[in-house]
């Protein structure tokens, strides 16, 4: 039985990924997820020069494993990840997928560039970050024309590193986006970003507890959002998708896989510990036992046979 798999020209052990905001800051930590068993990671969005995020509070648990947060997109800018992305290449062989971040378009272009310097397997577009709209103004994700916009800019910039671009769930018609970021020369798509943004108010005080007030939900509750989004897209496009949205164990990765992904990331489910990615993997090796499946992908897209 085979997790192997490829994307986009990139061989992958399994088709589990670390998401990006979880644990990709530094080099090692990204190293310790690829140890733990990841078959590929997403670094924290890279910036240009130096962003800091927003005060605390940032995450909030909100029980059963969801959380609401506004860190902010906070990143020390590209000489840091030029120094934490060669610590990871001394100690892992694993693929490193690199998120970016960006105020506008005219920078997402500059920072992709930088980025691809650094020779990372894939590029991720952050243009869905719900989390920094008091600062830029809405996320690119959540029009057509500027999701398309600045994936065509962007991938005309990166020269041979295959570009997925990260949508946002917070929008009327995600097919209508991730066809357009397609056309635009998009070679994956990453669904889904954080939902919302929320708000919780602590009761006694009457006070917002994020600092920046709102934040992106995520966790098992976003999960079934998730799935709709990523069974949507699957019928839209050509392109393969990266899953993401609540997955914290085996059944979970198998139904963004039955819904239309080929690869399914882990976020807020890594915060609890790295013996995830092992349990994940166990149970979808039990799962193929059980149903006699040869290869994971023939997985991917099921739901659409029924
Ligand atoms: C942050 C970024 C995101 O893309 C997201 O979905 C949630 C939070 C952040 O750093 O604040």
């Amino acid at each position: 039985m085979k997790l192997a798999t490829k994307f986009l020209g990139i061989s992958l052990k399994n088709p589990l990924v670390l998401a990006s905001g979880v644990l990709g800051t530094t080099g090692s930590s990204l190293a310790a997820v690829a140890k733990s068993g990841a078959g590929a990671v997403t670094s924290k969005s890279v910036w240009l020069k130096r962003h800091d995020g927003h005060k605390n509070p940032t995450v909030l648990n909100l029980g059963n494993g969801n959380l609401i947060n506004a860190v902010g997109l906070p990143h020390g800018g590209i000489e840091e990840a030029r120094v934490e992305f060669a610590n990871f290449r001394k100690l892992s062989n694993t693929p490193l997928l690199a998120s970016i971040a960006a105020s506008n378009l005219k920078e997402f272009v500059e920072t992709a560039k930088a980025v691809a310097t650094l020779k990372p397997d894939l590029i991720e577009l952050n243009i869905s970050c719900p989390n920094v709209e008091s600062e830029f103004g809405r996320p690119f994700a959540c029009s057509v024309s500027d999701s398309a916009k600045v994936t065509k800019a962007v991938k005309k910039s990166i020269g041979e590193i295959p570009l997925a671009v990260k949508l946002s769930p917070n929008v009327e018609n995600i097919a209508a986006i991730a066809k357009s970021v397609e056309a635009a020369g998009a070679d994956a798509i990453v669904a889904i970003n954080t939902v919302g943004p929320g708000m919780v108010i602590d009761i006694e005080t009457a006070q917002p507890i994020l600092a920046n007030k709102v934040g992106g939900l995520s966790g098992p509750a976003i999960r079934p959002i998730a799935v709709k989004a990523i069974f949507e897209i699957f019928r839209a496009v050509k392109i393969p998708i990266i899953g993401v949205g609540g997955v914290a164990n085996g059944r979970d990765a198998i139904e963004l896989l039955e819904a239309g992904a080929t690869l399914v990331s882990v976020g807020s489910a890594a915060k609890n510990g790295l013996q995830i990615f092992g349990k994940i993997i166990r149970e979808l090796e039990e799962f193929c036992q059980r149903k006699k499946i040869k290869n994971i992908s023939q997985l991917i897209g099921l739901a659409h046979k029924k």
